[in-house]
């Protein structure tokens, strides 16, 4: 539950969550984790919806003036509560339920500029883009911040606005588009690079832009297949979801939904690779194993068992030695690189050696001056780095630079001898669903420190 005082964006009662736009735009916390290691996991989490899915399905939402409800909403997450704000601050109506049920309704939007001081905090407000865009004919939206994971562009998605007729000014640090007289025309899009961010935001403009709109080099991620299906049962035309290729014939209306959001692959994952370091056995509930093929088979091969029942999955760890493995991040279905800081951690108790090799962001090695304060052996050479076992990782007062990052540290200090704090843990909110208490509830020494916020 969130405390009601200080410079809290979101209030929690029994049934809703409050957002204060305006606090959004300040709050940002300076509490810390303090982890004590040793300790096995053994016990239930229940796995939250997909973030990085139900950032774009509230995107979608801006596509129609209809209401649309969403459920298994990772309502607790700050990112959520963000772009909520961002929403609302143009004219939309949100509600957000304890739950996880989100209501929205973007019948009265009254503006369509995203100010730097909300998007600064969440990259993913970029995706606001393509929904006004294709709607409204126009919008203006702050040049992003988010994760220090390398500069991050957004040129995929500029470049494609333009191929169906949009014009692009970079002014002041934002990015005005203008669809052309008549609204968005479709066009025939290669990526350069495979994005999952311009794939969605492009799909999402296409569904009203006139005629047909074909994404070559799509992104095939899971949550672009959430995004699509909830976008078909709004009415767009859409084919190929799940493939390089996707197809979308523009429509010129959509209407409302309820619609019920995948679950979280990359929570998941973490806390797979949580219990392949500590040991012991843990229930994830409500999730999707299909979706971590590229991590099963180095969790497997480290040593760990991994089980189905039903749409729960039983990751389990009994003390056996881990042993080293190599990976490296890729597009769906590759190893995801919101996995790799936590699949490093792992390898540093690893018996002998394992490489890992980032191919999507560069400078996403932040963690590894953190893990070396703990005692890891790790070397960097370009985009790859080798990690040596060591017996132990040591406690140590370590520093969380982006989400994944942090998580990382997390999970070192479950495995560390004495105490590990993690300050910065802003990162985590964004990302991490009620982190603590699900460790908490599996056995971990874990708690946070509440600090005062920061403006
Ligand atoms: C999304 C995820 C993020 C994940 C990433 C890759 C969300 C909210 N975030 O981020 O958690 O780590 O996918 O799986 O869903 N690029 C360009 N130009 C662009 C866009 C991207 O050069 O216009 C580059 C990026 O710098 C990066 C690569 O393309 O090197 C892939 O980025 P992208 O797939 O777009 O990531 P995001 O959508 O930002």
């Amino acid at each position: 539950m969130l405390p009601a005082s200080g410079l809290n964006a979101a209030v929690e009662s029994a049934d809703f969550i409050t957002i204060d736009p305006h606090k959004a735009m300040m709050a940002s916390s300076l509490d810390k984790i303090r982890v004590k290691g040793g300790t096995r996991l053994n016990g239930t989490i229940p796995i939250s919806g997909a973030k990085n899915a139900a950032l774009k399905h509230m995107c979608a939402a801006m596509l129609t003036g209809d209401a649309m409800q969403f459920t298994n909403m990772p309502v607790r997450l700050k990112d959520i509560q963000t772009l909520a704000a961002l929403m609302k601050e143009m004219g939309a109506d949100i509600t957000l339920r304890s739950d996880g049920t989100m209501f929205i309704q973007a019948a009265n939007i009254h503006s369509t500029e995203a100010p730097y001081d909300l998007v600064r905090r969440m990259r993913a407000s970029v995706l606001i883009m393509g929904p006004l865009l294709a709607r409204f004919g126009e919008a203006t939206v702050s040049l992003p911040g988010g994760c220090s994971i390398g500069t991050r562009p957004i040129d995929l998605h500029l470049d494609g606005f333009r191929a169906m007729g949009a014009e692009i000014i970079l002014e002041e640090g934002y990015v005005k588009a203008t669809a052309p007289q008549g609204g968005l025309r479709g066009a025939r899009i290669a990526f350069p690079k495979v994005s999952v961010g311009a794939t969605e935001n492009l799909m999402m403009a296409a569904t009203l832009a006139q005629g047909e709109t074909i994404l070559m080099n799509a992104a095939r991620e899971p949550e672009i297949i959430d995004q699509g299906e909830a976008l078909i049962k709004m009415g767009a035309k859409i084919s190929g979801l799940g493939t390089s290729e996707i197809r979308i014939t523009g429509v010129k209306s959509l209407h409302g939904i309820v619609h019920d959001v995948l679950p979280d692959r990359i929570e998941t994952g973490t806390f797979m690779i949580g219990v392949a370091l500590t040991g012991g056995t843990i229930r994830l509930q409500k999730t999707r194993l299909d979706f971590l093929t590229s991590l099963v088979g180095p969790l497997q091969r480290a040593g760990v068992t991994i089980e189905t029942e039903g749409a729960d999955v039983i990751a389990h760890r009994n003390g056996k030695p881990l042993i080293g493995t190599d990976i490296m991040t890729e597009p769906y279905p590759g190893f995801a690189t919101d996995l790799q800081a936590q699949f490093m951690t792992m390898l540093t108790l690893c018996e002998g050696a394992g490489m890992v090799t980032e191919t999507i962001f560069e400078n996403r090695f932040m963690h590894v001056p953190e893990l070396q304060r703990m005692g890891a052996d790790i070397t960097v050479h370009g985009n790859s780095a080798i990690i040596r076992g060591v017996k132990k990782l040591h406690g140590a007062e370590v520093m969380a630079t982006d989400l994944r990052a942090s998580v990382s540290l997390i999970l070192a200090g479950l495995v560390a001898d004495g105490e590990t704090i993690v300050d910065r843990i802003y990162h985590l909110d964004r990302g991490y669903e009620n982190l603590v208490e699900k460790l908490e509830s599996c056995g971990a020494q874990i708690e946070r420190l509440s600090n005062q916020p920061a403006v």
